[in-house]
């Protein structure tokens, strides 16, 4: 059995994550999303927003599990045996962190973890969480972004905090 997981802030998920979760869930016999719960970081979506939002997007990939982390997600695919990492490429940019964090966690990990890179689709090559949270805080439209679902609880959250200013 091949397993990976795909690890990453999802806050909120995109079509471009949903494309690297479709193409992985084809490679391997079971992929896990696995959304990190990381304190210092403010999110929009709290880690179980996010992984409902996950759940509700991949309910028709049955080998797709969602789960979440905190801490090093080294010592997370240690414990759930786990040995190799999915991560998407946009563009050239994106190339030297994710180098970094796929030597860091090759490192940490005494070389049990590796990274598999899928090149993003290029439909989806421009898009990030952070530009998608811009555009919905200004009242943009993100129908090319993410799931209807997605960008009516967005545009609430953004509602709700304009409210408290
Ligand atoms: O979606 P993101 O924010 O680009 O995902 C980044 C993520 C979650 C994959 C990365 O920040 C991570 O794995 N953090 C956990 C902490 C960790 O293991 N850091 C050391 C990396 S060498």
């Amino acid at each position: 059995m091949k397993r990976a997981v795909y690890p990453g802030s999802f806050d909120p998920m995109t079509y471009g994550h949903l494309d690297i979760i479709r193409r992985a869930s084809e490679i391997f016999d079971i992929l896990i999303v696995s959304v990190l719960n990381n304190k210092p970081k403010t999110p929009l979506f709290s880690v179980e927003e996010r992984v409902k939002i996950l759940e509700e997007a991949t309910k028709d990939l049955p080998n797709v599990k969602v789960d979440s982390f905190s801490g090093l997600l080294s010592n997370y695919a240690a414990e759930n045996n786990l040995h190799v990492a999915v991560r998407g490429l946009r563009a050239i940019t994106d190339f030297e962190y994710e180098l970094q964090l796929a030597q860091g966690n090759r490192k940490l990990s005494d070389g049990h973890l590796d990274t598999v890179f899928l090149t993003t689709s290029l439909e989806y090559a421009y898009l990030s969480s952070s530009s998608v949270k811009e555009i919905a805080s200004f009242g943009g439209d993100v129908s090319h972004a993410v799931p209807e679902y997605v960008a009516s609880q967005m545009y609430e959250k953004f509602k709700q905090m304009k409210g408290m200013d």
